[in-house]
């Protein structure tokens, strides 16, 4: 059986930054043998969580989203940085599939944590309260991260990383998530 991962962009923005390099990492994962389950955030359109109707009539998209990230053997997840931190609508959707009637998905899932911001510090500050959350939710975040930085130049006309060394870093970083994906969840 092949491995599959869940993979998203945190952003809702068209010509998103970390839409971009999700698109790099894709790829990058098939190439590893992985089977890649690509959720459009987006077209989505996943509504707020509201703690009095949406757990006992929940959003047919969240439940889509729920039976997906169940059947994944783990997550990759490109986010921006809103404020040092998750942006409100990213969080929302963890809330959201968080949520009963069924047992949450995320529970024992390996999560590779990336981000891209046309800023100077990569998404350091949203690494690490992504993290809190995926922690607090039993899975487990793979150590380390993948950031691009002043992701305005950081991309060339073609979508790729512009920098030859920062793209064999991406192939790195995936080559480390998928080792480790196949060390975790050993298949038959
Ligand atoms: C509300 C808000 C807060 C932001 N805060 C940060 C921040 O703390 N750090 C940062 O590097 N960029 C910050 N940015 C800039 C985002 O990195 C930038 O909008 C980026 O393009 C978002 O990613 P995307 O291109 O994938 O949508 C912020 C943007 C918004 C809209």
């Amino acid at each position: 059986m092949t491995h599959k991962v869940f993979a998203m962009s945190g952003s809702l923005r068209t010509g998103s930054f970390n839409t971009k390099l999700l698109n790099l990492c894709i790829p990058l994962l098939k190439a590893k043998g992985v089977e890649v389950d690509h959720f459009d955030f987006r077209a989505a359109n996943v509504p707020i969580y509201d703690p009095d109707t949406s757990d006992t009539n929940p959003a047919p998209q969240v439940l889509d989203a729920k039976e997906r990230i169940r059947r994944a053997d783990g997550l990759l997840l490109v986010s921006p940085e809103y404020n040092n931190s998750i942006p409100g609508a990213l969080k929302n959707f963890i809330d959201y599939v968080s949520r009963p009637p069924k047992e949450h998905p995320f529970g024992g899932k390996l999560v590779a944590h990336l981000g891209a911001t046309p800023g100077g510090f990569g998404t350091l500050y949203s690494q690490a309260t992504i993290r809190q959350v995926f922690h607090a939710l039993n899975a487990w975040s793979l150590p380390g991260h993948f950031v691009v930085s002043n992701a305005a130049t950081a991309f060339d006309a073609t979508g790729q990383l512009a920098d030859e060394k920062r793209r064999a870093e991406l192939e790195r970083f995936i080559g480390k998530f998928t080792d480790a994906l196949k060390m975790m969840r050993p298949q038959a």
